[in-house]
């Protein structure tokens, strides 16, 4: 067996879309309207209908979906939010871009999400927002999270960069929250081909600010009522997005398979500590990521047997330079430094065969015990 394995599989994906995506492709190029074109109104409301919210505004990245809804919250100097310093740098540097400080919260190892008993000590009068992040493609406690954000009236932001598709009690990521922020980001599971997101809400006064901030500000055409940013999703990226939704519940399903798969293959593996899925909710293993003890050494095993691997990520954000002196630590962040120093992620797509996982399993079960 001499396949090569990819770490993310984009071209079997459009190998098996090429014919719906280059159809809404060419549409685009024939009308023209490469800027706010009627694929983005389509998309929008496919999206809405998707998620179970009323307002969907596509916007330019995950990151800018999470810098205009602390816009539209008002969040500012001087004004504090609690996250997780497990996560991609993205989280943190729009709370730094709108001059608040993070407030950093420990994880949760079962899930290494941020663990929500803690979260209720770190709030203050300066407390404005609390963004959990679905780290790997699987939710926080978002109702533990939820209740305590409205005894003390602030707003839930779900970074769900990671997790669109995912389920929480029965409602989906994006729509757990006041704000759900995702990315279209080509590797995660719902990806265009460039940079894309979207940002969900049931509050229509919320909606219409992210609206206005996603074209500078503008509640009409030259007419800036407040600050904003070019924060537009190109109508290319709506009309692939479009095209990939046709089959996105497919691949969801593809990837819980191959995630569950994974995780039954692991069981009780020496060495090898997996993420606990919570019973009332789904992951789509938006990274499907493992802890080991010696990470350079497994790394390096699986590297010679021709396994890509990827972190997940090898440093928290308060020991990273640009966050030293922005953040505050909510209590000892241990476990987000035990998560950083043994995450690794392995090959997760939804045309993963499983031919190929048995080889990942096998050389990582041996590069566990190695
Ligand atoms: C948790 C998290 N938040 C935010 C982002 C930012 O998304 P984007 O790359 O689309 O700006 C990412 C993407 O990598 C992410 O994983």
């Amino acid at each position: 067996m001499t396949d090569k394995i990819e770490f993310i599989d984009l071209k079997a994906q459009y190998r098996a879309l090429k014919h719906k995506v280059d159809a809404r492709i060419a549409t685009v190029l024939d009308h023209g309207r490469f800027i706010m074109g009627p694929e983005i109104a389509e998309l929008e409301q496919r999206l809405a209908a998707y998620v179970g919210v009323e307002h969907c505004i596509g916007v330019a990245s995950g990151t800018e979906a999470l810098l205009i809804a602390l816009m539209a919250l008002d969040v500012g100097p001087g004004d504090e939010v609690i996250t997780t310093p497990f996560t991609f740098a993205a989280t943190a540097e729009v709370i730094a871009l709108v001059g608040a400080t993070s407030v950093f919260v420990d994880i949760d190892l079962a899930d290494c999400n941020i663990d929500a008993s803690l979260i209720e000590r770190a709030i203050t009068p300066a407390t404005k927002a609390i963004i959990p992040v679905s780290l790997y493609g699987q939710c926080a406690d978002m109702d533990a999270i939820n209740a305590i954000a409205a005894r003390h009236g602030v707003t839930v932001i779900e970074d769900a960069a990671q997790s669109f598709g995912a389920t929480y009690k029965g409602h989906r990521s994006c729509g757990v929250s006041t704000i759900g922020c995702t990315s279209f980001f080509p590797s995660k599971p719902l990806g265009c081909y460039g940079d894309g997101g979207a940002i969900f809400t049931t509050d229509a006064a919320l909606a219409q600010a992210m609206r206005e901030i996603r074209v500078h500000g503008q509640s009409k055409r030259y007419q800036h009522d407040r600050v904003g940013v070019g924060g537009r999703l190109d109508t290319i990226q709506a009309a692939i997005l479009l095209a990939k939704l046709e089959t996105f519940e497919e691949e969801v399903a593809a990837r819980v398979r191959i995630g569950d798969r994974y995780l039954a293959m692991f069981e009780g593996a020496p060495g090898i500590d997996v993420i606990q899925v919570g019973r009332d909710r789904s992951s789509v293993w938006g990274q499907f990521t493992i802890l080991v003890e010696d990470r350079t050494k497994f790394v390096a095993h699986l590297t010679a047997a021709g396994i890509p691997t990827a972190i997940h990520y090898p440093i928290p954000l308060h020991r990273q330079p640009a966050y030293v002196e922005l953040c505050r630590l909510a209590g000892s962040q241990d476990r987000a430094e035990w998560a950083a120093a043994r995450a690794v992620s392995l090959p997760m797509h939804p045309f993963l065969s499983a031919e190929l996982q048995d080889r990942i399993v096998e050389a990582a079960l041996k590069a566990a015990q190695a």
